[in-house]
């Protein structure tokens, strides 16, 4: 298995052992108690550090050592222990905990009514689920049922979650080996990232053609293809198609009856630069998938919306999840949007956006070994290279700077082994991303050989 195609770090190294080896007496306690408890897993295990607060922009470890956090896996938009969030649920929790199946509760349906009005069209229905790996399985079956077909394309190295069902339209294999025979009926496309490498050009708009034309020719010789599903720009390693890409995309689905599924779990709620990421491309998609941040940082909570004309399963049972009007979870959506809408994070995103892209490219004229830097609204990737012309990716490098950051106080993840993926909460500051800049720009001094 090639090692650097992840989506995040790796846990087990030379790096990796050195850092646990400067654990306190009380951080190694907890994380080897950790393994004690907890079943092994790629990227997650061993863990880093102990965890013992999280508020705002940062999480704070066991010694009370701050880490500015801009993993925080994509879900804390508005930042942790967010005082509407935190005020909400409490409330809520008193009030009303828990919605029965059958039953249907105020607080949900403002939470349902409220993902739909930050729509375009304002044209969907919606059923919450409590992971967003279960809402990509669901989108699925609502695609299966309206087509009457099975047959999905998604892309590969792509990632929907880690059920069974969502890693077998998901394209990264570190989540498929040994799992046996998985759905059948999904083809994967190159994504649009894919293409761009192999194609090697630099029109935006030529790889999108190339893109769509294969898709188009898979959809013709393969038949009976029900869904196409993707995330419109990948979190990861921030890839961002041009607009002539979803355009054709959405021409192609209307074209061949196919449903447009986009992935936007932790893209949206203006990570992106808009609401929705597909808002910026000004096209809908048939069924969006939400999760992550959704929750406000604090329930666990997904959603999916599909648009009206798709509502025609009533004789079956879609969901039936014993959360599917969650009440925290609906206080949560509707306190985690009324933040962002009385502070303004879209505007503040976009700012702050312009911001670091200056100082990123910046850095780029300065240090050879940054390969790309790619933006969209707070979604950032600085690829590291060990040159420009082979754009062999600096793998090694990358690792360096992660622990560098770690030791003095930020935290990140890599993706495809040499992407530094930074995704700080949507209530950041000028001055934390100036530090990020700082540490970064320290980093590559100190570490570049
Ligand atoms: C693009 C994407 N889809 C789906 C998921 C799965 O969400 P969950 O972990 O809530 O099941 C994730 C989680 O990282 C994701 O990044």
């Amino acid at each position: 298995m090639n090692e650097l195609k992840r989506e995040g770090d790796i846990n087990r190294g030379p790096l990796r052992a050195e850092w646990s080896k400067q654990l306190s007496l009380q951080s190694s306690k907890l994380v080897q108690e950790d393994e004690q408890y907890f079943l092994k897993q790629s990227m997650s295990t061993p863990c880093l550090e102990a965890v013992a607060d999280a508020e705002g922009c940062y999480i704070m470890d066991v010694n009370g050592k701050k880490y500015l956090d801009f993993h925080g896996n994509s879900l804390h938009q508005v930042g942790y222990k967010n005082p509407y969030v935190v005020e909400a649920v409490k409330r809520q929790l008193i009030e009303l905990p828990f919605i029965p199946r059958r039953f249907t509760s105020e607080i949900t349906i403002r939470a349902a009514q409220s993902l739909v009005n930050k729509t375009t069209s304002k044209d969907y229905r919606v059923l919450f689920t409590p992971s967003g790996s279960a809402a990509v399985g669901l989108a699925l079956k609502i695609a299966r049922k309206v087509t009457g077909r099975h047959k999905v394309i998604s892309m590969w190295e792509s990632f929907h979650g880690a059920g069974l069902e969502s890693i077998a339209v998901g394209g990264e294999y570190v989540f498929k080996k040994d799992m046996g025979p998985l759905m059948p009926g999904v083809l994967n496309a190159i994504p649009y990232n894919g293409y761009r490498n192999i194609f090697n050009s630099e029109s935006p708009e030529e790889i999108a053609a190339f893109c769509l034309n294969y898709l188009e020719y898979m959809i013709e010789n393969e038949g009976e293809i029900g869904a196409i599903l993707l995330e419109p720009i990948r979190a990861t390693d921030t890839h961002v198609p041009p607009r002539s890409y979803f355009e054709g995309l959405r021409r192609l689905c209307d074209r061949y009856g196919i449903l447009l599924i986009f992935d936007e779990i932790p893209t949206a709620l203006y990570r992106s630069g808009t609401f929705y990421v597909h808002q910026q491309f000004d096209i809908e998609p048939d069924i969006l998938v939400l999760g992550k941040g959704l929750g406000g940082g604090v329930i666990p909570q997904a959603a999916v919306l599909a648009k009206t004309k798709y509502d025609c399963a009533g004789d079956i049972s879609l969901g039936h999840y014993t959360h599917e009007k969650p009440a925290l979870g609906s206080a949560a959506i509707c306190a985690t949007i009324n933040y962002i809408d009385d502070h303004q994070l879209g505007e503040h995103c976009l700012e702050l956006s312009s911001f670091i892209r200056k100082e990123l490219e910046h850095l780029y004229e300065q240090y050879e070994c940054i390969g790309d830097i790619r933006i969209a609204g707070l979604l950032i990737s600085i690829e590291l290279v060990k040159d420009r012309v082979t754009k062999q990716k600096h793998s090694d490098l990358a690792e360096k700077i992660l622990y560098f950051c770690l030791e003095n106080g930020l935290s990140f993840k890599i993706s495809g082994g040499n992407c530094l993926t930074w995704h700080p909460s949507l209530i950041v500051t000028e001055q934390q991303l100036s530090y990020a800049i700082h540490l970064l720009k320290k980093g590559l001094n100190q570490l570049i050989e």
